[in-house]
């Protein structure tokens, strides 16, 4: 098992199959639409490029040295203190906490493959019933989608890493893209696109809230899938020659490109309807199904086809966000695949039947802790807090304790020395002070 690894072109679609995900087509619209638009893209943007690339190829490198699961490397890859750091791998288990409330939205997503196969909402406002009712009534319902969500997630990661992943992402990537693609084409003969790039793309900085830069900070680890361990566990599988630097700006472009074609289209039928961009996490699923409608027999092939390529992109990141947990036990304890997602299984699954439960309407308030109810409280605390936290310590670790040589060795001559040492740079020092001032800032001022 150990020995398990991914092809080259394996990695990357692996990779993007981590990072491309429901945070691109369902949270990032969602969030820019409740952040105001422009000016979260444009910190957004910033923080792919200054944070997001640094860190990734940071988890990248150090899982490329250690071969092992985090806890392990944080352990093998300190020359001293060892013992110590392994702790920091157990950031891995923030996987826990994001599963719970992720495999909750696929449910949600295999849901309306059936609404649009049976019953499509023909304006923004039905849509926008159908959608709360769903969560705020339906526990039932969202229960049994919620259940085969989950299911379906484990059967794939039991199944390992070249088996199950790599041969998913391989089939479904593609699709995914090309739904995408003509969906963007279509929204180009739409009278809200104008509206929906000026609402992208012009930015209107008096909307920036500490809160609006924390939440982009964090959508921007969310996105890569960073500061857990993912991007480094998978890194842990890369064949021996793969060029990490190369890997890691293909992704974070794939990445960028389809969290923004999806902000377009999404925004682009939005403004059409003269619907609200800040409808908050129903977004997709109130944007999308009237648009299908109008587009007849048509629509209903598009979107069956778009919903089931958004649950497989859901699914091959669901994949990623245990399959660090997941390798910590079977290596560190000896047992199996099965055995390690039994455990891990049993949590997720309390933790998200709780999560879901806390948007229903007549048993919320058993469920709600510091003012937030569970989905959001775990939403929150993962994407704001932890990932940052868990970057921040990934960063601190690869500029001062880990040796230079080493890195020098495994990337010297995949980049250039001045953009090696502008990246060491990054890692060592603006990275570091922007997560603190990023969370700090929130904590304290707010
Ligand atoms: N990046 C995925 C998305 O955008 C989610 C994800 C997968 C993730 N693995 C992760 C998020 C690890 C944080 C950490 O949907």
């Amino acid at each position: 098992m150990k020995s398990e690894r991914f092809s080259k072109i394996g990695f990357v679609l692996a990779a993007s199959g981590s990072a491309i995900g429901l945070g691109n087509i369902w949270k990032f619209p969602y969030m820019t639409g409740e952040n105001g638009g422009g000016a979260f893209v444009f910190i957004y943007l910033f923080a792919i490029v200054f944070i997001g690339i640094s860190i990734f190829l940071a988890e990248a490198a150090m899982g490329r040295l250690s071969r092992a699961d985090s806890v392990t490397t944080f352990e093998s890859l300190a020359p001293k203190n060892g013992a110590m750091w392994k702790y920091a791998g157990f950031m891995a288990f923030t996987g826990v906490l994001i599963f719970s409330f992720y495999t909750v939205v696929i449910g949600w997503i295999f849901k309306y493959i059936y609404v649009v196969l049976t019953d499509l909402p023909k304006n923004v406002e039905d849509a926008g019933a159908l959608f709360g009712n769903m969560v705020t009534t339906d526990t039932t319902g969202q229960m049994a989608f919620y259940t085969l969500a989950f299911l379906v997630s484990f059967y794939v990661v039991s199944r390992g890493i070249k088996r199950g992943i790599e041969k998913l992402n391989l089939i479904l990537m593609p699709l995914l893209f090309l739904i995408l693609l003509f969906l963007l084409f279509y929204s180009f003969t739409l009278d809200g696109f104008g509206e929906s790039m000026r609402f992208l793309f012009v930015p209107d900085f008096s909307k920036v809230t500490p809160l609006s830069i924390l939440s982009a900070v964090g959508q921007a680890f969310f996105t890569l899938s960073l500061g857990m361990g993912t991007i480094m566990t998978y890194s842990a599988a890369l064949p021996k020659d793969a060029n990490l630097v190369r890997s890691s700006f293909s992704v974070a472009f794939l990445d960028t490109a389809i969290a923004i074609i999806a902000g377009i289209v999404i925004f682009a039928i939005i403004f059409s309807f003269g619907a609200e961009p800040s409808q908050g996490a129903g977004l997709v699923f109130i944007s999308l199904p009237p648009l299908f409608n109008q587009m007849d027999m048509a629509g209903v092939v598009i979107g069956v086809g778009f919903f089931i390529a958004l649950a497989f992109a859901g699914l091959t990141s669901a994949v990623s966000i245990v399959e660090p947990t997941t390798k910590y036990l079977t290596d560190r304890f000896g047992i199996s695949r099965i055995k390690a997602l039994l455990v891990l299984g049993f949590l997720t699954y309390i933790l998200g039947t709780l999560a879901l439960i806390s948007n229903i309407e007549a048993l919320k308030s058993h469920v709600t802790f510091f003012g937030k109810g569970m989905f959001d409280l775990l939403d929150f605390s993962t994407s704001s807090i932890l990932l940052p936290l868990g970057g921040l310590i990934i960063a601190i670790f690869v500029g001062f304790v880990v040796e230079k040589e080493r890195l020098i060795r495994l990337l010297g001559d995949q980049m250039p020395k001045a953009v090696f040492n502008t990246w060491y740079l990054l890692l060592r020092y603006v990275v570091p002070i922007c997560i603190v001032v990023v969370i700090a800032n929130q904590l304290f001022f707010s």
